[in-house]
């Protein structure tokens, strides 16, 4: 994938592959998403329809449909500044973070799978104590999974299955016992907000699994990163700040978003017209040797390291600053207890937009200090 994106950056950076316009540089991804006025994220119809759904004239739909994610401002920054504040650094529950991870490391030894044993509950567990929800994290990995790929999936067209009409009736369940109730999570504000029913759900549903199974890559794939290129001994000395950054980049667990035209555009020498569909693909923005030098090298300490592996612009992650805490205390803890001496195993996740693994099997032995 990267030799192409090197080839695309350097013959083909806007390229039309019959349906969707494909970006390669940075400098052009950046641009597109900073520029929400001509580059929507309405794929949806979620602004068209918020009228309707406010009256409740839309009752029966599929609430993942209707998320900030899949919004323009107004209706964006609304929705965004509902929550916002509780994903500030400073308002983050770090002491239950590393209570978490600190307990999972402690039940393994010799050899485990990071994913499994670790890079998925802490994820579930964080966010579940923020929404105030008892956490079962087979089943939230489960509705995960479902739901992660089509949120902003312009050609949504699924069946709503059994699992996913569970989910519904658990996010109603969650919600409908908060409402008229004292605020004390974020469940209780979506709750008690002034969205319609359908609104709500879909808002719970997004904070509930938007981190999860993208923290589980970012997790997996720094440790394997860390390990393939000498990183752990850096990791023990400085910190894992840096580091992290550079695994996001080197190994971005969302490899592309995308957008869509309100107008015609031009990008480069070509024309777009309005209504056509932009693929920004994030992971090739990261490699780009006008911006990063030596981009295809891991270097831990990389400064600045501007990677766009959270998005840029109005929608830029919001979750940022919990994934790198979270990603940060779970790679410090790891490797003040174990030395990696062997991946034994490794099978990736067949998809194209995520980027992970399923199961990452390490061999390790105790670090005494
Ligand atoms: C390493 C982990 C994560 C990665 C790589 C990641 C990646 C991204 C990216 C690329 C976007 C922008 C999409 C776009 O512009 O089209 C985004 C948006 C978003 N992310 Fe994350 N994310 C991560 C973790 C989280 C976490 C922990 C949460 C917590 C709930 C979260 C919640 C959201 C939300 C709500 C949005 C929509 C923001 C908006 O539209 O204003 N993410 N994420």
């Amino acid at each position: 994938m990267y030799d192409w994106f090197k080839q695309m950056r350097k013959e083909s950076p806007v390229y039309y592959d019959g349906k969707v316009w494909n970006l390669f540089k940075y400098e052009d991804c950046k641009m597109v998403l900073n520029d929400h006025k001509r580059f929507s994220s309405n794929l949806t119809g979620y602004n068209d329809k918020l009228e309707m759904l406010r009256s409740g004239k839309v009752s029966f739909d599929i609430p993942t449909r209707y998320t900030m994610l899949t919004s323009d401002p107004p209706l964006h920054d609304e929705l965004r500044n509902l929550t916002s504040d509780a994903f500030n650094p400073s308002n983050l529950p770090v002491d239950f973070v590393r209570e978490v991870t600190v307990k999972l490391l402690s039940e393994l030894d010799k050899e485990f799978d990071v994913i499994e044993s670790f890079a998925i509950p802490l994820p579930i567990l964080v966010i579940s104590k923020m929404l105030g929800i008892s956490s079962d994290v087979k089943k939230v990995k489960d509705w995960s999974d479902l739901v992660a790929l089509r949120l902003g999936r312009a050609d949504e067209i699924f069946s709503i299955g059994r699992k996913y009409l569970e989910l519904i009736s658990f996010s109603k369940k969650e919600l409908d016992s908060r409402k008229g109730k004292e605020i004390v999570d974020l469940t209780g504000r979506i709750a008690n907000s002034n969205l319609s029913e359908l609104e709500k759900e879909g808002y719970f549903i997004l904070l509930m699994i938007a981190g999860n199974e993208t923290t589980t890559n970012l997790i997996g794939n720094a440790i394997e990163d860390f390990t393939l290129y000498n990183t752990w001994d850096y990791v023990r000395e400085k910190g894992a700040l840096k580091a992290v950054e550079e695994a996001l980049r080197f190994s971005p667990p969302v490899m592309r978003t995308i957008r869509v035209t309100k107008e015609k555009v031009k990008i480069r020498d070509q024309v777009i017209d309005e209504g056509e569909l932009v693929r920004v693909w994030i992971a090739s923005a990261n490699r780009d040797e006008e911006v990063f030098k030596d981009p295809d090298s891991f270097i831990p300490d990389r400064t600045p390291n501007p990677h766009l592996s959270f998005g840029s612009g109005i929608h830029l992650c919001l979750g940022a600053p919990l994934a790198r805490l979270e990603a940060r205390i779970a790679l410090e803890e790891f490797a003040k207890r174990f030395r990696v001496k062997e991946i034994v195993k490794k099978e990736k996740i067949d998809n194209e937009v995520l980027n992970g693994y399923r199961k990452l099997v390490v061999r390790v032995e105790k670090v005494y200090s």
